[in-house]
């Protein structure tokens, strides 16, 4: 057991919330910081005025102050060489090094290191040139995914139903360079059916971790409906994820990638998350993201009975015991509150109510985009709260964070009514 480690954690949404929160509740008492935090960490950690994606400054501080661990919530940093410039000084970090965040920052990669390994996936093909990839169109039948290599905030991959749709798509990306050099290079995949689910793999390098798996909300509206958000819920464990589905993210997706890697001279430590496509195909990756993913960070750490920290360091030091990460019997549902007009503009410095009485429900509400402003919650973001409520199964905790829901209140707050109801098809 450690006691009292130096943390700093970088990240201001509500993933980074429920990290440090998760760290606040470990044995011993951390002294937690923040970069840059939000109205939420600022309860429980000192936040630092430093940017997610301002290394030298992060790195600056670390040195000066020389934290026990670093955890990195996004994926710009850690894309970026954040750990890498922390390692060089010394320090220990959860987080993969800039070589390794290339499962998430190139797609084209992530690619050619599961066909290496025999990670089962979407067969795929990249492109540079238009005319190339629209004459491989035909081999991929409709739909297809179009999808463009690098980080494109969430909104580099396309789905076309029609040939004219693809070709639209192909052409934005490779000739009038809508996601910059992030679509230079593009990918075309097969379309796969299923439903998804995210898996959490804590590594160090060699070793693995899975957290249950989660499942995140992606459309705006119930039923799947509307574009496309950050995340609008989560809920864990995922009924689809069955035993023989972890056991293969296990043993076909995860160590095969490491040991992969590995043989690239590569070592993974920190989170491998992997977005999985459950269906008529069996599991297949869908992707791969180099941090935890935002909303089911926010409850699957809720949803951890271990102490946070002791794993983490031991990721980073390369010498992680699976053994001693505990799962808490029972479910977590996540509900998140967005600005009106989200994912479209949206106003800030909206007054926020209601979240001690949530709280007091036996809710946890960690804040996303959040500020405090003469001493009162207001909106700073798109997504604004999310509401976690965990109970001895998920009809108790979807109820629970629903009753937490209906006692926050801001201006125009808009939310979805279905989060977990894909769950109980299964159940
Ligand atoms: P990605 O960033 O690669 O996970 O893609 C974003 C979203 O696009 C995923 O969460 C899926 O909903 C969808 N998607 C990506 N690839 C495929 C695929 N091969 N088949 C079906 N849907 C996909
Ligand atoms: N919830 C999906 C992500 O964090 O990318």
């Amino acid at each position: 057991m450690l006691w009292g480690m130096k943390i700093l954690v970088i990240g201001n949404g509500g993933r980074e919330h429920a990290i440090v929160w998760k760290l606040s509740r470990d044995a011993g008492g951390h002294t937690l910081f923040c970069a840059p935090g939000n109205a939420g960490t600022a309860a429980l950690a000192t936040n630092l005025p430093i940017g997610a994606e301002d290394l030298p400054a992060i790195v600056a501080w670390a040195k000066a102050n020389r934290p026990d661990l670093t955890v990195v919530g996004p994926e710009a940093p850690l894309c970026a060489g954040l750990t890498d410039l922390l390692e060089a000084e010394g320090l220990r970090v959860f987080g993969p090094c800039r070589e390794a965040a290339r499962l998430e920052g190139s797609k084209a990669f992530s690619k050619d290191v599961m066909t290496a390994a025999g990670v089962p996936t979407a067969r795929s093909a990249t492109f540079t040139r238009s005319g190339e990839a629209i004459a491989a169109l035909g081999a991929f039948g409709l739909p297809v995914v179009i999808k463009a290599d690098g980080l494109a905030a969430g909104k580099g991959v396309i789905i076309a139903q029609t040939r004219a749709e693809a070709e639209a798509a192909i052409h934005e990306m490779l000739d009038a360079g809508r996601f910059g050099a992030a679509g230079a290079e593009i990918l075309l995949e097969e379309f796969l059916e299923g439903e998804e689910a995210s898996v959490f793999a804590l590594c160090d390098g060699e070793r693995v971790a899975l957290l249950p798996a989660a499942q995140d909300h992606k459309r705006v509206n119930d039923g799947d409906e509307g574009p496309n958000t950050g995340g609008m819920g989560a809920y864990t464990p995922a009924p689809i994820a069955t035993p023989e589905v972890m056991e293969a993210v296990r043993e076909r997706v995860v160590l095969p990638t490491l040991r992969e890697l590995r043989k690239r001279g590569i070592v993974y430590k920190g989170v491998l998350f992997c977005g999985l496509m459950i269906g008529p195909k069996g599991v297949n990756v869908l992707e791969f993201n180099c941090r935890f993913g935002d909303p089911e960070t926010e409850v699957v750490l809720p949803s951890l009975a271990s102490d946070l920290a002791p794993t983490l360091l031991a990721c980073a030091e390369g010498r992680l015991d699976p053994a001693t990460v505990a799962i808490a019997p029972g479910a977590a549902v996540t509900v998140v509150m967005a600005a009106p007009g989200y994912p479209g503009a949206y106003p800030k410095h909206l007054p926020i109510a209601g979240t001690e009485a949530a709280e007091a429900l036996g809710c946890t509400v960690f804040h996303a985009g959040t500020a405090s402003e003469a001493g009162q919650l207001v909106t700073n973001g798109g997504r604004v709260l999310t509401v976690t409520a965990r109970g001895a199964d998920l009809r108790t905790a979807v109820d629970a964070a629903y009753a937490g829901v209906a006692k926050i209140h801001f201006e125009g707050a808009h939310f979805r009514r279905d989060i977990a109801a894909k769950a109980f098809r299964h159940l």
